[in-house]
């Protein structure tokens, strides 16, 4: 074994403090340093240099049981993140391999090699692997492709069209042939989803969605990829035409809310439009993964496909980046910070 395999490294991480009632604050989270190492049989030290930030983290601080199990207090938070394996003991993953695995939220990482996946960094930059290329990306292939069902000619309406899932569907839907609507906060972000996404007609939610929905699409919409809930999700059951499809990805409008308000106040039109609404977890079509990145990849690489990314400085600022996240006027793209 060589000294690098033999290592303990001192590693910065974020850990849970406290559990956030509504909003997150800087006290829920605690930056702490452990040490880290040496790798146990079948297991890789990995230096990460870049972590993911996902809406879905702020569920696992609150307690109780969901789809995926709460973050610990006292415990690091965990997520994807793309790192380089500095000492190995799996012969299969040899050190300076970069690899995507799930321990994120910290500098240095023991991660199981069977845990970790090889990724291909000469085509597609390694931040794609958490964004366009990683769940994200293929989020908005699932929620088009096998929830909402988006055909050629259809009307889609996007909302955060501009964060990291709304840019990806909003990019693959035109591909399709789909007539594109996406909202955001801004109008740098609106510009944005018409001239580099090649939306076919943007707004800012700020001015109402269910006026602006009228204007921009008087003949209502087939496909509405929620990402937000809350009143952009009723502006858009407004908009539907017959026999629409309703793709409930996200509510990020909601995850703050100590006490969730009342739904939809028109649900009721799902009757008589004979709307579909479906909710989904992308983690449930992974053996539908290797069809969207093939698809997808080489996109990525000819510049066919633009994989928009938000960067935050250390490990420190990790916390501030979810934070952010979760609130409106964020990030353009996919939020990834470097280590
Ligand atoms: N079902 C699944 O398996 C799955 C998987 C991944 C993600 N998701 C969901 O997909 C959604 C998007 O996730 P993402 O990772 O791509 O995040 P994201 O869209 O990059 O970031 C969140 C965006 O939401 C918008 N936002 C924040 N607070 C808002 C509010 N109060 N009202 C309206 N918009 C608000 C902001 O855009 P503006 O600046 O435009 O407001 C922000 O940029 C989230 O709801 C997430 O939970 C679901």
């Amino acid at each position: 074994m060589s000294d690098a395999q033999n290592e303990t490294v001192s590693s910065r991480e974020i850990r849970l403090a406290s559990r956030p009632q509504g909003r997150p604050a800087d006290d829920n989270f605690a930056l702490a340093t452990a040490q880290v190492g040496p790798p146990g049989e079948g297991e890789l030290l990995v230096k990460n240099s870049l972590i993911s930030v996902e809406p879905y983290m702020r569920g696992r601080m609150n307690e109780g049981k969901s789809y995926v199990p709460p973050f610990e207090i006292g415990q690091p938070l965990s997520g994807a993140a793309v790192g380089t394996v500095v000492a190995s003991r799996a012969a299969e993953i040899p050190a300076g391999t970069t690899v995507l695995h799930d321990r994120g939220w910290r500098e240095y990482a023991l991660v199981p090699a069977k845990y970790a996946r090889v990724v291909d960094v000469t085509q597609v930059p390694p931040e794609t692997y958490l964004g366009a290329l990683g769940t994200t990306g293929f989020t908005a292939w699932v929620g088009l492709r096998i929830v909402g069902e988006v055909k050629s000619g259809e009307a889609l309406f996007v909302s955060a069209a501009a964060g990291a899932v709304g840019s990806m569907a909003v990019q693959l839907a035109k591909r399709r042939g789909v007539r594109v609507i996406g909202s955001a906060s801004t109008p740098e972000k609106v510009r944005y989803l018409r001239e580099e996404l090649g939306a076919d007609a943007a707004f800012d939610y700020h001015d109402g969605a269910a006026k602006r929905l009228r204007e921009l699409a008087p003949d209502g919409i087939d496909v509405y990829f929620d990402n937000v809930g809350g009143e952009q999700l009723e502006a858009a059951i407004g908009a539907t035409r017959t026999f629409a499809r309703v793709v409930m990805c996200g509510a990020i409008s909601r995850y703050n809310d100590a006490e969730p308000p009342p739904g939809p106040r028109n649900l009721f039109l799902a009757i008589g439009r004979r709307l579909r609404l479906q909710g989904f977890i992308v983690s449930d079509h992974l053996a539908r993964f290797g069809e969207f990145a093939r698809e997808v990849a080489p996109l990525i690489a000819a510049g066919q496909l633009k994989a928009p990314t938000t960067f935050v400085d250390g490990v420190e600022n990790a916390p501030r980046a979810l934070m952010q996240l979760l609130q409106p006027n964020a990030n353009v793209g996919k939020i990834v910070v470097r280590v």
